[in-house]
């Protein structure tokens, strides 16, 4: 059964049935990365490329594993020695990239609603949101969910405290709006300055109290305070900033005993995570990486489905 749609742009227009869709699918995928031969046939003869604005280590490589894993031609596209450094505006790079034939297009942008502007404009391929400016990224909810329902079993009924700079995270809005979608309790904490009013629309509770967010949680997320993305100062220093919103081993026995302690990388060490707590024995940072891969086989092993339905 394919997606519902053609493309994946962000968790606010994904259907509950296409995230276990999703999650199952990738759930089925895990075993062909723990074979000796890493590759199925399966997208053999499709071309995914890969068009990153912004700079990425986990969701680049992932994607691009992804693609190989299922068999599909990846191009990785480098933008910063291509003709978007001689003023090539992303319509007309898009409109190039799409007159190559690739049945995939997945970008990263710094600018909110990039994918979307693509995917209006790219009729002939797919989109997939890799990250776009403080807005959304879909496919790190998704890995993120999957590594939940690993550990817990069940989104539904969790308390997730999500904490950190979540003014500048499209993660914590992915999160927000998935673990929402399936039924978790949702926390959002971080200091005034870093957590912007719409958040609480989404239906999640709202404290810039790091104890009442901790307190009795089933997994604690950390953001990583996203200093490339402030042109003001939004705490007096790193020091105050840790000693309130830090997570240390001291904070993390306000949560459940069996609590997992996330973090979507890459980690600012000593600024929102103590190194003990990130390397520890409740931590599944790693185990988020890994998830990625089976969730990115995943979205493109499904959206091609469902590109080949709608084209029918
Ligand atoms: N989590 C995440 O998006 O990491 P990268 O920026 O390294 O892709």
């Amino acid at each position: 059964m394919p997606l519902s749609g053609k493309h994946l742009l962000g968790i606010a227009d994904l259907p509950v049935a296409d995230i276990r869709l999703i999650l199952n699918t990738a759930k089925s995928f895990r075993e062909i990365s723990e074979r000796p031969i890493k590759k199925v046939p399966t997208l053999r003869g499709r071309t995914v490329i890969n068009l990153f604005y912004e700079a990425s280590t986990r969701t680049r490589s992932s994607f691009e594993l992804a693609a190989k894993r299922l068999s599909a031609d990846g191009l990785n596209f480098s933008v910063s020695t291509s003709s978007v450094s001689k003023g090539e505006t992303l319509i007309d790079t898009g409109m190039n990239l799409l007159s190559m034939s690739p049945d995939i297009i997945v970008i990263r942008h710094a600018s909110a609603g990039a994918p979307h502007m693509l995917a209006a404009h790219l009729k002939g391929c797919s989109i997939v949101n890799a990250g776009d400016g403080m807005h959304e990224h879909p496919t790190q909810a998704l890995l993120d969910a999957l590594t939940m329902e690993d550990k817990k079993r069940e989104l539904a009924g969790l308390k997730v405290a999500i904490i950190g700079d979540i003014t500048h995270s499209r993660v914590a809005r992915s999160n927000a709006l998935l673990l929402k979608k399936m039924g978790a309790d949702v926390w959002i904490c971080g200091p005034p300055t870093l957590i912007p009013v719409d958040f609480a629309s989404y239906g999640v509770n709202v404290t810039y109290d790091m104890k009442e967010a901790v307190e009795e949680a089933d997994v604690v997320m950390m953001l990583r305070v996203q200093l490339e993305r402030m042109k003001e100062v939004f705490f007096p220093s790193v020091k105050e900033y840790f000693s309130l919103y830090g997570l240390d081993r001291k904070k993390l026995a306000w949560a459940k005993k069996d609590a997992i302690v996330m973090h979507p990388g890459p980690i600012n060490r000593g600024v929102e995570i103590d190194p003990d707590v990130a390397d520890g024995t409740d931590s599944v940072i790693l185990e988020q990486v890994t998830n990625g891969v089976a969730v990115r086989m995943a979205v493109l092993y499904l959206i091609l489905g469902a590109s080949e339905e709608g084209s029918k």
